[in-house]
C-alpha cells in the first residue's frame, strides 16, 4: 500500500493536486486541483451521474444553491446537533476535539510516584493515580479546558449588516437542498415512487481536526442521492425502505469494484446503534483501506421520514405523497447514498498506485480503470527534430481530442515519455516515427502506421493512422487488449 507522502508528492509533481494558496505558506487542509486532478475529479462526477442518474429510469438531478435559508439548518438539526465536543488549551489557545485527545497517548507527571514521568496508553487513565489527560497534546504544558459543544457548519453574512439577522451558513451536506425541492421536483415530473433526486456540489464544515490530505477537508464536493420510497409498499416480502436500503448498499459497494478499487481493500461497516445519526433507522459505510487505515468513504443511510416532515412542520408546508392506489398522503421515506468526490479520487489514486521493477529500472504506473484515467492517449513524436513527424503528431493529437482526452508531448526521449505517462495513468500512447512518415530525401514513403503502447502490459503493435479512431473506439468503450492486440502486428517494446 502506497504511503500519503508518497501519494502527496506525486500530487504535486504531476499536477494533480496542490497546496491551496502555497506561494502564502498555505491555507490548512484546503487543496486544488491541477491540470490532471480537474480531469480525474470530471471523471469521477460523471460516471457517478451516468450511473446513478442517466442510465437509471427513476432518478433525476438537481442543482441546489449553496446558501439556503437558516431555517432550513434548524429543521434539518444542524444548529443544534451538528456538533463535536471540544476542548480548548489555556495556554496555547488551540483546540482540540476531545475524543481526539483521548486517543492519543500522553506523557504524565504523576503526582503519586516518585519516579513519576510515564507514558500513559492512547485511551487510559494514569494507573498511579487515575488522573485522565490533563494537559495540551501539542504544547504539552496548557491545562485542557472541559468539553465544549463547537458548531461545525460555516457560518457567513448575507448583506452589508453583519448582526444577527443576517446570519447564514455554507450548506454543510447537499441533501437538504433535494429535501426543500421535494415537491418542486414532484410537480415538475409527476414521479411516482420510488424515485430518487441527485444532486453534486461542494459542501462546507468546519471540520476542527482536517487533515490527511484530501480526506478531510473543510471545504469538499458530495454526490449525493436522496431516494424517496413509499413507507407502506413492501417489495419482496420486505418494507419497501429496507428493500432499497439494501439495493443501494450493493449497488454502491460495486460502483467503486467496477471503477478499479480491489475488493481486498473495500467492505462494508453496519453503524452501531449508539452512533448512528439523529435521524438514520440504519446506517451503513462503504470503507476502503486508505494509507490512515480503513474509514468511510461513503454512508449509506436509511434517514426515515425525518427531513420531510421537520421540513413540513418548520415551513409549515405540506410535503407528502398522493397513494392513488390506497388514496392516502404519505411522507416517504429516504434511503440516502452519500459520497465524497475529493475522497473518491484519493481512494482510485491509492488503489491504482503500483510501484514495480522492469528491466532493472523502478515503474511507477498508475493503474486507473479506462473510464477514469486523466488522459487517454498521449501522442508522442520520436524524433522531435524531424517537420514531418511533428506535423503528423500534432494532426493526430488534433483529431483523436476529438473525442479523448489526448495531449501531445515531446519534451524527452521515448523512453522517458512513456515512463512520464505511466505515472499519470494514461491507459495508450500513439509514436509516430520515420517509418510512419518515410524520408522523403531518400525517396522512401512512410507506411502510414503508428506504434500504439498498452500502459498495463507495456505491448506493442504498429496500427494504420486511419484505424486509430476504430481501435480506440474498442479499447477505451472496454475491449481488452489482447483482443484488439490481436488484429495487429506485433512491435517488439521500448
Ligand atoms: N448527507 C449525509 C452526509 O453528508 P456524511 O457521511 O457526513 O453524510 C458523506 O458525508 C460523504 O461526504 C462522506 O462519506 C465523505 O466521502 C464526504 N465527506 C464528508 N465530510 C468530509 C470532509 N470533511 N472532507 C472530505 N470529504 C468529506
Amino acid at each position: 500500500m502506497v504511503d500519503m507522502d508518497t501519494l502527496v508528492s506525486l500530487c504535486k509533481r504531476r499536477g494533480f493536486v496542490f497546496q491551496s494558496s502555497e506561494i502564502y505558506g498555505g491555507l490548512g487542509s484546503s487543496w486544488d486541483y491541477g491540470p490532471l486532478g480537474v480531469e480525474l475529479r470530471r471523471n469521477i462526477r460523471n460516471l457517478w451521474w451516468r450511473d446513478v442518474v442517466h442510465l437509471r429510469r427513476d432518478v433525476v438531478g438537481l442543482e441546489a444553491a449553496i446558501l439556503m435559508h437558516p431555517r432550513v439548518w434548524q429543521a434539518s438539526g444542524h444548529v443544534e446537533r451538528f456538533t463535536d465536543p471540544m476542548v480548548d488549551c489555556r495556554a496555547c489557545k488551540r483546540r482540540f476535539r476531545a475524543d481526539h485527545v483521548d486517543a492519543q497517548p500522553w506523557t504524565h507527571y504523576c503526582p503519586a510516584k516518585k519516579e513519576n514521568k510515564f507514558e500513559v496508553p492512547a485511551g487510559e487513565p494514569c494507573k498511579h493515580c487515575g488522573a485522565r489527560r490533563t494537559l495540551c497534546p501539542e504544547c504539552g504544558k496548557g491545562e485542557l479546558t472541559e468539553p465544549r459543544q463547537f458548531n461545525l457548519m460555516l457560518k457567513t453574512f448575507l448583506g452589508p449588516v453583519e448582526d444577527e439577522a443576517a446570519v447564514t451558513y455554507l450548506r454543510p451536506e447537499t441533501a437538504q437542498g433535494m429535501f426543500v425541492n421535494f415537491e418542486n421536483v414532484l410537480q415538475a415530473t409527476r414521479r411516482k415512487l420510488p424515485f430518487g433526486i441527485a444532486q453534486v456540489g461542494r459542501s462546507f464544515r468546519n471540520e476542527i481536526t482536517p487533515g490527511n490530505f484530501i480526506f478531510r477537508t473543510r471545504e469538499f464536493e458530495q454526490m449525493e442521492l436522496e431516494f424517496f420510497v413509499n413507507p407502506q409498499d413492501t417489495v419482496e416480502g420486505q418494507p419497501a425502505d429496507e428493500y432499497w436500503h439494501e439495493s443501494w448498499i450493493q449497488e454502491r459497494f460495486a460502483w467503486y469494484q467496477r471503477y478499479g478499487i480491489r475488493a481486498e481493500n473495500i467492505r462494508l461497516r453496519e453503524h452501531g446503534k449508539d452512533e448512528l445519526a439523529h435521524y438514520a433507522k440504519r446506517c451503513v459505510d462503504v470503507e476502503y483501506q486508505f494509507a490512515i487505515g480503513w474509514s468511510e468513504l461513503e454512508g449509506i443511510a436509511n434517514r426515515t421520514d425525518y427531513d420531510l416532515r421537520r421540513h413540513a412542520e418548520v415551513s409549515g408546508k405540506t410535503l407528502t405523497y398522493f397513494d392513488e392506489e390506497r388514496k392516502v398522503h404519505v411522507v416517504p421515506y429516504v434511503i440516502e447514498p452519500a459520497a465524497g468526490v475529493d475522497r473518491s479520487l484519493l481512494a482510485f489514486l491509492t488503489d491504482a498506485y503500483h510501484a514495480e521493477e522492469v528491466r532493472g529500472e523502478k515503474r511507477v504506473v498508475l493503474r486507473f480503470h479506462p473510464e477514469l484515467a486523466p488522459v487517454k492517449i498521449a501522442v508522442l513524436p520520436l524524433l522531435k527534430k524531424r517537420d514531418e513527424i511533428v506535423a503528423r503528431a500534432w494532426a493526430i493529437r488534433d483529431e483523436l481530442a476529438r473525442r479523448w482526452v489526448t495531449v501531445y508531448d515531446d519534451t524527452a526521449a521515448i523512453g522517458r515519455l512513456y515512463r512520464r505517462q505511466d505515472e499519470v495513468g494514461t491507459p495508450y500512447c500513439v509514436t509516430v516515427d520515420v517509418q510512419t512518415v518515410g524520408d522523403p530525401a531518400k525517396g522512401e514513403a512512410g507506411d502510414g502506421r503508428v506504434t500504439v503502447r498498452d500502459r498495463d502490459s507495456m505491448e506493442q503493435i504498429r496500427v494504420p493512422i486511419e484505424r486509430l479512431a476504430p481501435v480506440f473506439e474498442r479499447l477505451l468503450g472496454g475491449g481488452p487488449w489482447s483482443a484488439v492486440a490481436a488484429d495487429y502486428p506485433r512491435q517488439s517494446s521500448a
